[in-house]
């Protein structure tokens, strides 16, 4: 089966008719039918999956055995997302699969395909939720008290979903048997592009984390409160929104105000509360802190001046990552044997394999997008691009997997 047959099977699901842009979020229907779908073609393929208790879905070729080549991403999606990111990664996975059995490869250590859970946080806030609760990075008992927006909580949602989440946490079994984790992903940025290379290789992630920002005011009558006597939280929370722009570009980073609820949302009221979470990222951690605390004084400021009470508090927090310089060498090496010349590019968007790399050699792949939009319905890569993706992952899993 070729990509585009993979990619033609799995775009519809999940891919709201309005905006165009995917809703997959972590156990609801569209991922139940993204992940029976993963399922299905890799059984399809002899594959056998393998679920871990965290809800991460293990797909091996060959036994499970030490020293095991791993690849994969995700199949969720932030709201209204781009067909590409994660689902790219995972769809080359099972192409490179077909291609090197092409090729009559047959794998010398186990290759296992994954497809990682709640990569996004976009239902229950924490990303690379599913490689965290693997790693032990996160408490399970936090994660299973984490709410979506309805305050259903993780817990209850992977028990509807037939998970025990009694279960989740921690697997070094499973950890212990992987040699290495290569993630490829659609490039999120624009800098393959004008280098004229279809594929890149990461060198390292950002710093980055999220900050959920709570302003209580007090609800009042949109025509008869006078302006002076309100305590409007909306107020504190958009000069917050222009003063975040203005540090992230005093310091060197990126601040995002992309989430926002007003309670009650009553268009003729003074909102009681506004929630926000602000999501800040840099090329090291110093610059991360100072951004966010700059943001913070003054949201503190603005929200005294209004007599609003603030209360911000950390939701996930991603350190610096530097992806393994020998097997980012060797995959360097590997394509560049084939003709491919991969350029080395550091990226500001967070992945399962930022994760992973605390633990075992990790690397990444990226796919050429030529706009460099991303989470965003107008995210794309062309379909070549994509092929090329797969040769370059079909002999990154050769090398690894492969004879020595
Ligand atoms: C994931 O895509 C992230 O960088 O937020
Ligand atoms: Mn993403
Ligand atoms: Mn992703």
């Amino acid at each position: 089966m070729t990509f585009a047959d993979l990619w033609r099977e799995l775009e519809p699901l999940g891919r709201d008719p309005g905006t165009g842009g995917y809703r997959r979020y972590s156990w609801t229907p569209a991922d139940a039918q993204c992940r029976a779908w993963f399922t299905r073609e890799a059984e399809k393929r002899g594959l056998t999956v393998h679920p871990d208790a965290n809800g991460n879905l293990w797909a091996w070729w060959g036994e499970p055995r030490p020293g095991a080549v791993a690849t994969g991403s995700h199949l969720d999606s932030v709201p209204d997302g781009g067909g590409f990111d994660g689902a790219l990664g995972v769809v080359t996975a099972l192409a490179a699969v077909d291609l090197l059995r092409e090729k009559a490869f047959y794998p010398e250590r186990s290759v296992v395909l994954v497809a990682f859970t709640e990569e996004e946080g976009a239902r229950f806030g924490v990303p690379c939720l599913g490689s965290r609760l693997l790693t032990g990075v996160v408490d399970p008992q936090a994660a299973r008290d984490l709410t979506d927006d309805s305050g259903i909580t993780l817990a209850e949602a992977m028990a509807s979903a037939g998970l025990d989440p009694a279960l989740i946490g921690p697997d070094p079994a499973l950890l212990d048997g992987l040699g290495a984790f290569v993630e490829l992903h659609v490039e999120q940025g624009r800098a393959l592009a004008p280098m004229g290379s279809a594929v890149g290789i990461a060198e390292g992630i950002w710093p980055h984390g999220r900050w959920r920002f709570d302003f209580q005011g007090r609800a009042d009558h949109a025509g008869t409160a006078r302006l002076a006597d309100r305590q409007d939280p909306m107020l504190p929370y958009s000069s917050t929104v222009l003063a975040a722009r203005q540090a992230a570009a005093e310091h060197g980073a990126v601040a995002t105000f992309g989430k926002v609820i007003a309670e009650p949302n009553g268009t003729n009221a003074v909102p009681s509360a506004v929630r926000a979470w602000l999501d800040a990222r840099a090329p090291d951690e110093a610059t991360v802190e100072e951004t966010v605390t700059t943001i913070r004084s003054a949201s503190e400021r603005f929200s005294q001046e209004q007599g609003v009470t603030l209360s911000v508090r950390q939701e996930s927090y991603t350190p610096l990552v530097r992806f393994d310089k020998a097997l980012r060498d060797r995959i360097a090496e590997v394509l560049a044997a084939s003709g491919i010349d991969a350029p080395v590019l550091p990226t500001g968007a967070g992945h399962d394999a930022g994760v992973l790399a605390a633990r075992l050699p990790t690397a990444m792949l990226f796919v050429r997008n030529p706009t460099g939009v991303s989470h965003s319905p107008a995210e794309h890569a062309d379909l070549a691009d994509c092929e090329a993706g797969v040769q370059a992952l079909a002999l990154v899993i050769s090398d690894l997997a492969g004879p020595k």
